[in-house]
């Protein structure tokens, strides 16, 4: 294999940065594609941990290219604090190892101002993390986006942040009746950011299709999960980017057949944070539990994560919607000796009963059929896992009618199982 994607198979926070790490270990390049610093990728090592939100999870491997593609919207002032955050925790990060597309569009101060008053006044809340991703991704299909390459020219910066706030403006005085920052301000600030940010921006497209043309090994690294998807996702409860695996061919500059296979990482429950429907979400002591014992806080935001059921028909509906090919089971070690287990198999709406989320189907509706799972307590210190586990990932496969060719039993880097073998 050359390429694989790693795609969120839920609503984020699967385990994705854990993952990319690993299988980074085998890989030349480590591509962020889509999304911004909404994304939170932790990654532990020993006592280190280290939560990325714009820098791939390559980083961490010296022998790794670490590259963020155009289809990402890039907040400077962001990226410099997580250099700061990385480069404490003993990482090097050089403009050899990060290459940063000079086409990424800009997330500037008036878009996450935008952001927060939209969430604050607006009429409805999806509960964003407040990072401006969706005013960025907006002014972005607008054509009025500042692209990285901007930065460096002050005046086209000026020029082209004046026309970008004309409507704005209007917006932050009359309607949200809020202070923002003059004009020269922020593009004083945003090349003074530029100039730290050059060393690291280039044409990704053409470093990612000379890599290819060599054969070296590509991993894509998405972020948030394909029910975040603006298209494929609950929407309007949605991130602003494509997540699920078309967001590649956009977002990195690629034609499909470069991409091999689609790794669905997914927890072994499901989760989510800000607001929208989740059908098998629990509101009792046994869902705090799995929160607590899952640490399910917002890596981003420090919100705490709603829990639930693992819910198959959603996840049967992201296996065809990214074409995931397999999938990396994560957090099992959250449920081993939980009793009282369940997992949603199908949902019963409008007088039917359905094993498969399609769209159109109004998922604050649905009633999810639930299944008791035999209780595991398995402690995976071998490589055997007990006949209930084992039942447990049968009913899984059957459900989405794929493999698990992962298992993750601890953020540890060492507490993984590989049913499959993705790199040789
Ligand atoms: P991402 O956004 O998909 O990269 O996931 P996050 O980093 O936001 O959240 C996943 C959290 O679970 C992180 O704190 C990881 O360290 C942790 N984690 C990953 N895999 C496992 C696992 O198998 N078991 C446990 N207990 N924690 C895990
Ligand atoms: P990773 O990559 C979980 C959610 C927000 C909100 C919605 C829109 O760590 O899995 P946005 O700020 O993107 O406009 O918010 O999307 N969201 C995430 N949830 N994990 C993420 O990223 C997320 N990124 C955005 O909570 O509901
Ligand atoms: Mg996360």
């Amino acid at each position: 294999m050359q390429s694989l994607a790693i795609i969120g198979s839920q609503w984020g926070d699967e385990g994705k940065g854990k993952i990319t790490d690993l299988l980074g270990q085998k890989c030349d390049l480590v591509v962020r594609y889509q999304g911004g610093n909404n994304a939170g990728h932790t990654i532990i090592v020993g006592e280190r941990k280290i939560v990325l939100h714009l820098i791939p999870s390559g980083i961490l491997h010296d022998h790794c290219v670490s590259v963020v593609g155009h289809g990402v919207v890039f907040d400077p002032r962001a990226f410099k604090e997580e250099l700061e955050h990385v480069q404490k925790a003993g990482v090097d990060v050089t403009p050899d190892r990060l290459k940063i597309s000079e086409n990424c569009s800009v997330i500037t101060y008036y878009n996450k101002l935008l952001d927060g008053q939209r969430e604050a006044k607006g009429p409805v809340k999806i509960g964003t993390t407040g990072k401006g991703i969706g005013p960025a991704y907006e002014d972005k299909t607008s054509r009025k986006g500042i692209k990285l390459k901007d930065l460096l020219n002050k005046e086209i910066l000026a020029q082209k942040l004046k026309a970008n706030m004309m409507e704005k403006e209007i917006l932050f005085k009359h309607l949200y009746q809020v202070d923002f920052p003059p004009i020269e301000e922020e593009v004083e600030k945003l090349y003074e950011l530029g100039k730290m940010l050059e060393p690291f921006l280039c044409d990704t497209f053409s470093l990612l299709d000379h890599a290819i043309q060599e054969n070296k090994k590509v991993l894509y690294e998405g972020a948030q999960g394909v029910l975040l998807d603006i298209d494929y996702g609950s929407y309007p409860y949605v991130t602003s980017s494509s997540t699920g695996a078309g967001g590649i061919y956009t977002g990195a500059g690629l034609p499909g057949k470069y991409v091999d296979e689609v790794l669905g990482i997914t927890k072994a429950y499901t989760t989510r944070v800000g607001e929208g429907p989740f059908p098998t979400e629990l509101f009792d002591e046994l869902g705090e539990r799995i929160q607590r014992i899952g640490h399910e806080f917002g890596a981003t935001t420090g919100r705490k994560r709603r829990c639930g059921w693992l819910d198959l028909p959603l996840l049967k509906y992201t296996v065809k919607a990214s074409n995931i090919t397999s999938i990396a089971l994560t957090k099992l070690d959250v449920l081993a000796g939980l009793e009282n287990l369940k997992v949603c198999t199908a949902y019963k709406y409008k007088g039917k009963v359905i094993d498969c989320a399609y769209p159109g189907i109004e998922l604050s509706e649905v009633e999810p059929v639930l299944e008791d799972i035999k209780p595991f307590h398995d402690d995976f210190k071998t490589d055997e896992f007990s006949p209930e586990l084992k039942s447990y990932i049968d009913t899984i496969e059957k459900g989405i009618g794929i493999k698990v060719g992962i298992l993750a039993h601890g953020p540890e880097r060492s507490e993984i199982k590989f049913v499959k073998n993705y790199f040789n």
